[in-house]
């Protein structure tokens, strides 16, 4: 398996694989921002939407692949606020269900961390649906739980559920937080 960043013209040319791996992570009842049943044309609408944020430097886009089949994404999206140029939310880790448990998830978030470093990104955040499986992929690569809100976002099925955030310093930032702790 191989992870690489798309920039957005890769990203347009996936965008119809990325919206069946969307669709089968809604179809799988995770929470990623949409109701189920997703129709395929609006989830290749909103990958293709994302074309534009990738061209500017809003968002990257990673894709995890097993041979030729594209079965993974991650991205960070970076906050286009002057003061806030040090941090980028983690957002859209998804693994085909075919594919889990197979190290892919891990391989696509310690894909983004790394990046994220190289880019001087000292600050991650992410929040993910409270007790989902991907917490315990978070919490055992070193983030901090920070808290739960209630009733945050309606799940696939369309029952309000409660989502945890979660925050992880990085690079410079973990260097001096170790010194500080330690
Ligand atoms: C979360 C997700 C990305 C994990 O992908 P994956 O490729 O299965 O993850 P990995 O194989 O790298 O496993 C990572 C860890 O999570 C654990 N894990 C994976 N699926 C699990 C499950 N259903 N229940 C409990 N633990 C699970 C693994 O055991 C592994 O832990 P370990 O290394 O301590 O054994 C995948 O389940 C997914 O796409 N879920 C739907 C989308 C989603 O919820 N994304 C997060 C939104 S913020």
């Amino acid at each position: 398996m191989t992870v690489v960043a798309l920039d957005a013209g890769q990203v347009l040319d996936r965008a119809g694989e990325l919206a069946e791996l969307l669709v089968d992570t809604v179809d799988g009842g995770a929470s990623v921002g949409f109701l189920a049943p997703l129709d395929r044309a609006e989830a290749l609408a909103w990958w293709q939407g994302r074309v534009a944020g990738v061209a500017a430097g809003e968002l990257a886009v990673w894709a995890a692949y097993e041979g030729a089949r594209l079965v993974g994404t991650v991205s960070l999206a970076f906050p286009d606020k002057p003061n806030s140029r040090h941090r980028a939310e983690l957002v859209k880790l998804m693994v085909h269900r075919e594919a889990r448990g197979r190290g892919l998830g891990r391989l696509l978030l310690d894909t983004a961390e790394r990046a994220a470093v190289a880019a001087g990104v000292t600050l991650l955040h992410l929040d993910t649906e409270t007790d989902s499986p991907a917490e315990h992929l978070y919490r055992t690569a070193g983030w901090t739980r920070l808290g739960a809100i209630p009733d945050y976002a309606a799940s696939p099925a369309g029952v309000l559920r409660p989502t945890t955030i979660y925050y992880k310093q990085v690079g410079v930032a973990a260097v001096v937080g170790g010194l500080a702790g330690g």
